[in-house]
C-alpha cells in the first residue's frame, strides 16, 4: 500500500492505493480544509508536493481551472481530486491569516509573481513570533524584509524555484 506523510506534522501511513490525498487524511486520523466539499472548485484543499509527484493522478481540466485561477502553480495539487497510486510526501499550507486592510495594500505593491509567497514569508515570521492578525506594523517591516531576500534571487529562475520550495517546506 503507499506511504503518504503530510507535512509539517509530519503524520503518515500506510493507505490503500486510488484514494485520494483528503481522504488519505481522513485515514490517517486528521481533517484538510475542504470547502467545497471535494468538488474542485475551492482550493482550500491545496497541498504541496514535497515528493511523487508522479504518484499521484493526472490533473484533470477541473482541477486545472481550480489551480489556474487561484494561481497555484505546480507542484500544488488539490487534494480532493489527487489520487495516490504510490509513496508520496505533501506539505499542507497553513491556514491564512488575517491581514487587515491597509496591511494587505503593502503586499498589492508587489510584483504578482512574489506576493503569495512574501504572504507566506511574513505568516511563517508572525506564527513563531505569536503574532494572531497582521497589521501594517507588522505588515510594512515584514513585507519589506522578505521582498529583499526574494530579490536577491529572482533575476535566476532556479534559484527563485529553490527558493520558493524552501519558504513552502519550511516549519
Ligand atoms: S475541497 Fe474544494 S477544491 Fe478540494
Amino acid at each position: 500500500m503507499p506511504r503518504v506523510t503530510f507535512y509539517p506534522t509530519g503524520k503518515c501511513g500506510e493507505v490503500p492505493s486510488g484514494i485520494s490525498l483528503l481522504d488519505a487524511a481522513g485515514k490517517l486520523g486528521f481533517e484538510l480544509r475542504h470547502d467545497c466539499g471535494g468538488f474542485a472548485t475551492c482550493s482550500t484543499c491545496r497541498v504541496w508536493v514535497r515528493e511523487g509527484m508522479d504518484h499521484l493522478s493526472e490533473i484533470d481540466l477541473d482541477e486545472e481551472n481550480m489551480l489556474e485561477e487561484a494561481q497555484l502553480p505546480p507542484p500544488y495539487r488539490l487534494s480532493c481530486q489527487a489520487k495516490i497510486s504510490g509513496d508520496v510526501v505533501v506539505q499542507v499550507d497553513g491556514e491564512e491569516m488575517d491581514w487587515s486592510k491597509s496591511a494587505l495594500e503593502e503586499l498589492s505593491r508587489l510584483p504578482e509573481a512574489f506576493r503569495k509567497t512574501v504572504r507566506m514569508i511574513v505568516e511563517k515570521k508572525a506564527r513563531r513570533e505569536g503574532i494572531a492578525v497582521i497589521l501594517p506594523d507588522t505588515a510594512i517591516p515584514y513585507v519589506a524584509e522578505a521582498k529583499g531576500e526574494i530579490e536577491k534571487v529572482a533575476h535566476d529562475r532556479l534559484l527563485f524555484e529553490a527558493f520558493v520550495k524552501q519558504v513552502h517546506e519550511s516549519p
